[in-house]
């Protein structure tokens, strides 16, 4: 914290960040002492972008296309994403729904600057992506946790607990299915029942559609299909998992029109525009050949298996097996008592440092709710290969039963 006699703004004091970040300073630290690093905290791609992509953006500079463009984005890519997301969605959007963002992140912020007034309450997914809670908090908001029950196959949302939770002040709810860093996903009854309260609340919705087609088999639902739900729901549509653009920043906020009015006056004040030629390699990205985000399901469907499996066979550690996203929310209860561990976060270090295996804990998804007792680490097979996936799995199977 900053202590010099200048002054900084007190809202700042509010504002949160993405405590992970730590754990890649904490496993480049280890790697720099020369120690292998088995790097299962990386919620990043170790895959090139495909390469129609990549030249796409190559021509777009080449053709001159580098200056402002439109705040809410370049019209082809607009037009692109409505049909696109529209059709996976069985939704119909017009590119004034459509607003282009430096990623899907950004959605967050403009969307609770949008709709919440300070004071009022936003209901967020806990464990869960930690910028929600961030950003509620940010712009004065009352951030207000839900949470989940470990089943057998997987997570499902506690809706018990979230209705008790919606007050007059309930303005909003962030809802992430294809959950980041459980990897749980609704049932057709959740999803509806989760719409429900949300019509029956007068509620505004962000649905966090950051891993939509991150998926092995099956099919993905958005809540925004349901009816009554699309004129109160804001998309968050990002191209960096999908097409392994996570640097790129190209994402879009999908939303009624009006809501989608003010986020492109946010796009003005905050960055002008999205960059101009990456957005021209997003349309080659949703209209172009489509063989580079198949291969890339592919390699990720074979690391979630190879993860899996290593997890399976440690002792004290369990795991569902997820049909979307890249991360694997593995209770470690039973492995942390047999090596004497309270601590999850005494435990990531002691793992890191006795076997190279890096990992983020419940901790880095939000403040832990009362009455929480199972203890679970993350794991994210994005950034690492097959043969690292199975010797760094090795490697934590021997350590925890030594
Ligand atoms: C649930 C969730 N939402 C949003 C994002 C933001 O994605 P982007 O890189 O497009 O900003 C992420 C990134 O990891 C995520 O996991």
């Amino acid at each position: 914290m900053y202590t010099g006699a200048m002054q900084l703004a007190s809202r700042l004091d509010n504002l949160g960040t993405e405590t992970a970040f730590a754990v890649s300073l904490a496993a480049a630290d280890w790697a720099a002492k020369g120690n292998q690093v088995f790097p299962f905290h990386l919620g990043d791609m170790n895959l090139p972008t495909p390469a129609n992509v990549v030249e796409a953006m190559d021509r777009a500079i080449a053709d001159g296309r580098t200056g402002y463009c439109a705040a809410a984005g370049i019209a082809p890519l607009r037009e692109a994403l409505a049909d696109d997301v529209g059709a996976r969605r069985g939704l119909s959007f017009a590119p004034a729904n459509v607003v282009v963002q430096p990623g899907g992140k950004p959605v967050i912020g403009k969307f609770i600057q949008t709709v919440m007034e300070p004071g009022d309450e936003v209901l967020y997914p806990n464990p869960g992506y930690p910028i929600y809670e961030s950003q509620i908090e940010y712009h004065g908001g009352t951030a207000v946790p839900y949470r989940y029950i470990e089943t057998p196959t997987g997570f499902a949302l506690d809706l018990e607990y979230l209705a008790a939770h919606i007050t007059p002040r309930t303005k909003a709810l962030i809802y992430n299915d294809l959950q980041n860093p459980l990897s749980s996903e609704s049932s057709a009854e959740e999803m509806q029942a989760v719409a429900e309260l949300a019509i029956a609340n007068d509620l505004w919705v962000l649905s966090d559609e950051a891993y939509f087609e991150m998926r092995y088999s099956g099919a993905s639902h958005s809540i925004a299909s349901l009816p009554g739900m699309q004129d109160r729901t804001v998309i968050l549509y990002t191209f960096s998992k999908k097409f392994a653009m996570t640097g790129w920043r190209l994402g879009a906020a999908i939303a009624p029109v009006p809501v989608a009015e003010m986020i492109a006056k946010l796009n003005t004040n905050d960055e002008s525009c999205t960059a101009h030629f990456v957005q021209w390699a997003g349309l080659e990205g949703i209209t172009g050949d489509q063989s580079g985000p198949v291969a890339l399901v592919d390699a990720m469907r074979s690391r979630r298996d190879a993860t899996v499996a290593g997890v399976g066979a440690i002792a004290g550690m369990h795991t569902a097996c997820p049909d979307a996203t890249f991360y694997l929310f593995v209770n470690v209860t039973g492995a942390m008592h047999a090596k004497g561990f309270t601590d999850v976060a005494e435990f990531a270090t002691a793992a890191l440092h006795s076997t190279g295996v890096s990992f983020c804990t419940r901790r880095h998804f939000g403040r832990p709710q009362p009455g929480e007792t199972a203890q679970y680490i993350r794991l994210a097979y994005s950034g690492i290969d097959i043969a690292d996936i199975t010797a760094g799995l090795g490697k934590l199977r021997d350590w925890v039963a030594s």
